[in-house]
């Protein structure tokens, strides 16, 4: 039972919750990519959905799957949104943003009904703050707003170093929005809410890559015996 399998199995549940006529954000990475192909197949067997990617990135894919697409200005409101993360802990709060989608996927998932994760069950964590916490700033006043953004870590109780994060060509990565990422290597987190809030009152931070009460489920997958098992959160 490989990685592909776990994330096609957590996909797969996902797709049960989809009815027509629904409108669907759709996330970015690869468990959300494995959602796209179901529902790309269920779509050209007839399903009627309009969904609106988070990404560049899955608005491509989408289109290859044949979904048929808008954005979120045709279509403000949505019912649900499946995406991904990078952790989520028992109160489903997540660092998402490994993919650089974290803004488009925070606005997409803010505008839906419902929102539910879709992982590896090995994303599961008792603390949030392994995972690089992903920080989108704007471009201009890099370096101050790093100043600030490291302060603010210190401030809410976290400490680690900050990385900008750069492309395959070692040139600093641009968001979908234009924007750079500093990835903050904190290891813990132990009060979430309170480094959102620090983070969040940086002239330059953007968006952050907590999502704190924003999941209202979650559907995991892990291997047991050879099997794919999948544990549902948030009463999905
Ligand atoms: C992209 C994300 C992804 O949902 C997250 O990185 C998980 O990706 P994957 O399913 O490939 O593990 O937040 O910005």
């Amino acid at each position: 039972m490989s990685g592909p399998d776990l994330r096609r199995a957590a996909a797969a549940v996902a797709l049960t919750l989809v009815e027509p006529g629904m409108r669907l954000g759709i996330g970015t990475g690869s468990t959300a990519n494995a959602f796209v192909e179901l529902l790309g197949e269920r779509v050209r067997g007839g399903l009627d959905i309009v969904g609106v990617p988070t990404s560049e990135a899955t608005r491509i894919a989408a289109t290859r799957a044949g979904i048929l697409l808008a954005t979120l200005e045709e279509m403000p409101q949505l019912d649900l949104t499946i995406d991904g993360a990078d952790e989520i802990d028992g109160q489903m709060r997540l660092i998402k943003g490994g993919g650089a989608a974290l803004l488009r996927e925070k606005i997409v998932a803010c505008a839906s009904t419902r929102m539910v994760v879709i992982a590896d069950a090995a994303k599961s964590v008792a603390m949030l703050g392994a995972f690089p916490l992903p920080v989108e700033v704007n471009a201009f006043g890099l370096s101050s707003t790093r100043i600030a953004v490291a302060a603010a870590i210190a401030a809410a109780g976290c400490a680690g170093a900050l990385t900008l994060r750069t492309g395959p060509d070692g040139a600093p990565l641009t968001t979908d929005g234009g924007h750079y990422i500093l990835d903050a290597h904190l290891g813990r987190i132990p009060d979430p809410e309170a480094l959102s809030s620090a983070l969040w009152a940086v002239p330059g931070v953007v968006e952050h890559g907590l999502f704190l009460g924003i999941a209202t489920g979650a559907i995991l997958a892990e291997a047991r015996d050879g099997e794919a098992v999948v544990t549902r959160l948030g009463g999905v």
